[in-house]
C-alpha cells in the first residue's frame, strides 16, 4: 500500500437541540437526536498517513506529541474496515483564536474520519463518514455537513447518522461567542451525559421534551420564525444543564460569567433585540442572532468581558479534503 497522506478540514459545530446522553456506549448511539449549527470560523485541519515503517501509531496535535489510546481505537475502526493492520501518522491542528477555549472533539473526530478513511483506501459516502464520525465522538457526525444539521438518533450503528437542512435564504443566523474560561472541562461530556442519564430524577421527561423541541424548531426553520428558534435553542440548552444540576453528585458547567453573560442576553432581548444564549459542556456562552444585530451584541459583551473573548462566526461549510 502506498503511504499516501490525506489531509481534511472539518467545522466545529453547536448543538442548538442538544445530544446528551447514550444508549450504546460503545457504538455512541444517542438517546435523543439533536440539531446543530456548523461554524465557520473554528475548524480541525488533520493529516493521515498510514505507513508500514511505523510500529505505533503517532499522534501530533498542535505540534505537539500525544499519547492518545482514543485516536488509536479510532484508527482500529477504519483499518478494521480497510482491512489493513498499518500504523497510521496523524497531524493535527486546532484553528481557533488562541486563548479561545473553542477547540471541539466534534471539528477534531469530523476531520479525522474524512483523512483517514481516504488515506485507507476507502471511499466512504457523506452518510458512512458521519457514522464513522460519531464512533470517536457523537457530535463529531453532524460536522461532517455544514450549516444547520440533523442528527437521527437511529437504533444501531446503520441508522445513526447526521443529515444536512435547508437553511431558508433569507434567514441569516449568526453566533456571537463569549470566552468565558479555556480551562480544561471540569468533567467530560462523556462522563457528564453518562452521569445524567444513571441519576437524574428528570431524564425520561428530558426524552420526550427534547423530541418536541427538536419537532418545534424545525417548523421554526421551515417558517423563517427566528425568536421561536431561538427561544427553543436557549430553552432546551437550559434543559440539559438543568438534568446536570439534578444528577448525583450534581454538578454544573456555569462560572459566575457565564450568568452574568446569560443577564446581558436577556437584557438586550428585552430592549427588542433578537438574541439567544445556548452553552454545551462548558461555561462558554454562545449568543444566537441574526446578522443585522451581530455589532451591537459584540459592543455590549466586549466592554464587559474585553473584546479579545469575543467571536463572531456564521454557518460553516461540511468537512473537505484540502
Ligand atoms: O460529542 P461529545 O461527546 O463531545 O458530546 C457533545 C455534547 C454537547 O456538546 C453538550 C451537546 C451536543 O449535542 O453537541
Amino acid at each position: 500500500m502506498n503511504a499516501t497522506t490525506y489531509t481534511a478540514r472539518a467545522h466545529t459545530n453547536i448543538a442548538l437541540i442538544k445530544y446528551w446522553g447514550k444508549k450504546n456506549e460503545e457504538l455512541i448511539l444517542p438517546m435523543n437526536s439533536s440539531l446543530s449549527l456548523t461554524l465557520d470560523r473554528f475548524y480541525t485541519e488533520t493529516s493521515v498517513t498510514f505507513d508500514e515503517r511505523l510500529k505505533e501509531d503517532l499522534f501530533l496535535l498542535d505540534n505537539s506529541k500525544k499519547n492518545s489510546i482514543k485516536v488509536s481505537k479510532f484508527l482500529d475502526i477504519v483499518r478494521q474496515k480497510a482491512a489493513i493492520s498499518i500504523k497510521a501518522k496523524v497531524v493535527s491542528q486546532n484553528h481557533v483564536p488562541s486563548t479561545a477555549g473553542l477547540a471541539s472533539s466534534a471539528s477534531a473526530y469530523a476531520a479525522l474520519a474524512l483523512a483517514a478513511s481516504k488515506a485507507a483506501g476507502l471511499d466512504l459516502n457523506k452518510k458512512e463518514l458521519s457514522r464513522l464520525a460519531r464512533r470517536g465522538s457523537g457530535s463529531a457526525c453532524r460536522s461532517i455537513y455544514g450549516g444547520l444539521v440533523e442528527w437521527q438518533e437511529g437504533n444501531d450503528d446503520q441508522t445513526s447518522f447526521a443529515y444536512p437542512i435547508k437553511i431558508p435564504t433569507d434567514f441569516e443566523v449568526t453566533m456571537v461567542a463569549l470566552v468565558i474560561s479555556t480551562d480544561y472541562k471540569k468533567i467530560s461530556s462523556r462522563a457528564g451525559m453518562k452521569r445524567v442519564v444513571e441519576t437524574s430524577p428528570y431524564y425520561s421527561a428530558w426524552i420526550q421534551n427534547t423530541a418536541e423541541d427538536l419537532n418545534n424548531i424545525k417548523q421554526a426553520i421551515l417558517e423563517r420564525d427566528f425568536e421561536t428558534f431561538g427561544e427553543i435553542s436557549e430553552e432546551n440548552a437550559m434543559k440539559m444543564h438543568a438534568l446536570n444540576m439534578s444528577a448525583h453528585p450534581h454538578f454544573s458547567y456555569f462560572e459566575p460569567d457565564t450568568i452574568k453573560a446569560m443577564q446581558i442576553v436577556e437584557k438586550l432581548r428585552s430592549q427588542g433585540i433578537s438574541c439567544y444564549y445556548t452553552l454545551d459542556a462548558g461555561p462558554n456562552l454562545k449568543v444566537i442572532c441574526l446578522k443585522k444585530d451581530v455589532q451591537v451584541i459584540t459592543d455590549f459583551l466586549s466592554d464587559s468581558f474585553g473584546q479579545e473573548k469575543v467571536f463572531v462566526a456564521g454557518p460553516g461549510p461540511a468537512a473537505h479534503l484540502i
